[in-house]
């Protein structure tokens, strides 16, 4: 039968509310070597506190919600893993959920994590968002916003990555080997880190006094399914020499259409992707790419998240990090006409 607080009172020769006290770490007036002799006591009886009951005393579950948009997706497995470790690390459990990408599934899960009574929700999130819908919806536990932006009430923390600066080294890098015609295949154009990605396209043509055509830029989902559609139905035009793409999906999938085609990469076509997935350098060529620290990012916002529950730190914590441009074999200098 399971050992009960009953028990390590008992066997502690002290009251339950003095057991629960030391579980709770709410000991301060009770003598070291008790405390000592109840925490000995409960590692020898490998008794585990009923986290229900526990609830009931503290109102704290010390659980916590990540919600992300999916888990497939190698950028969000890391940036799961990074917010799992800090929750175990700080004595937190971890409970995430999928959106696909979609809001109503966001906001039903944010819900659903409230009734479980979670201390506090990290969010990325969906791709598709509604500001005048969220603008009214009121989050009444602490919350973290990471990598996209949302727009509900109660946001408290921000962890986003400079998604422009980004995008403009990327680009830059491609001008600087010589490419001028240059797409731009993009997700969702609905969240403020792709519409920075835009941003940091045009100011690298603009900057080089490269026009910009709206024609060379490709609107749809940060996945593979989309990079390899817009390269199988429509094959850039002679003048096309490289390819910019919103995430490392959207470009390995662009770059398998492209090699179904017999076009080269980078020989005829340069392809740069955003994120660094773990793949995007065991795919052939090596995909030239833009970092996103995405196992630091999950790590740091739920890190924050604790720290504003705990009331460490001061709420409405906004912090950027920064991206960096890994060069590989995906892209080279612009052949000669
Ligand atoms: O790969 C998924 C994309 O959406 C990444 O670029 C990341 O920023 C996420 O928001």
């Amino acid at each position: 039968m399971a050992v009960t607080i009953k028990d390590i009172a008992r066997l502690s020769g002290v009251s339950i509310a003095t057991v629960s006290k030391i579980i709770n770490g709410k000991d301060s007036d009770i003598g070291k070597p008790t405390i000592e002799r109840v925490k000995r006591i409960i590692e020898e009886q490998n008794y585990t506190p009923n986290i229900v009951a526990r609830s009931m005393v503290t109102k704290k579950t010390k659980t916590i919600g990540l919600v992300i948009p999916d888990v497939r997706n190698p950028f969000f497995t890391d940036l799961v893993r990074g917010a799992e470790d800090v929750a175990n690390e700080r004595g937190y459990s971890l409970l995430f959920c999928n959106t696909d990408d979609d809001l109503k599934k966001e906001i039903k899960y944010i819900n659903n994590l409230i009734e479980k009574q979670v201390d506090g929700i990290a969010l990325a999130g969906a791709a598709v968002r509604d500001q005048s819908l969220e603008e009214n919806i009121d989050i009444k536990v602490p919350i973290v916003s990471l990598d996209r932006n949302v727009y509900f009430k109660g946001v408290e923390g921000k962890i986003e990555v400079d998604n422009f600066t980004g995008a403009y080294d990327a680009v830059t890098h491609l001008i600087k080997s010589g490419h001028k015609r240059i797409m731009f295949l993009s997700g969702q154009l609905n969240i403020k880190l792709s519409k920075d990605r835009l941003e940091g396209y045009k100011r690298a043509l603009a900057d080089n006094n490269i026009e910009y055509y709206e024609n060379l830029v490709v609107v749809g989902k940060y996945t593979s399914e989309f990079g390899y559609e817009s390269m199988k139905n429509t094959t850039p035009d002679k003048a096309v020499t490289a390819i910019f793409c919103g995430n490392d999906l959207i470009a390995i999938g662009a770059m398998n259409a492209l090699k179904e085609k017999n076009i080269r990469i980078p020989e005829d076509i340069s392809i740069v992707g955003f994120d660094d997935i773990y793949i995007s350098s065991l795919v052939t060529p090596a995909l030239t790419t833009v970092r996103q620290p995405s196992y630091e990012i999950g790590y740091q916002a739920v890190e924050m998240l604790i720290d504003i529950m705990e009331s460490k730190k001061e709420a409405s914590q906004k912090r950027e990090i920064k991206a960096e441009l890994k060069v590989r074999e995906s892209t080279c200098k612009r052949r000669s006409e």
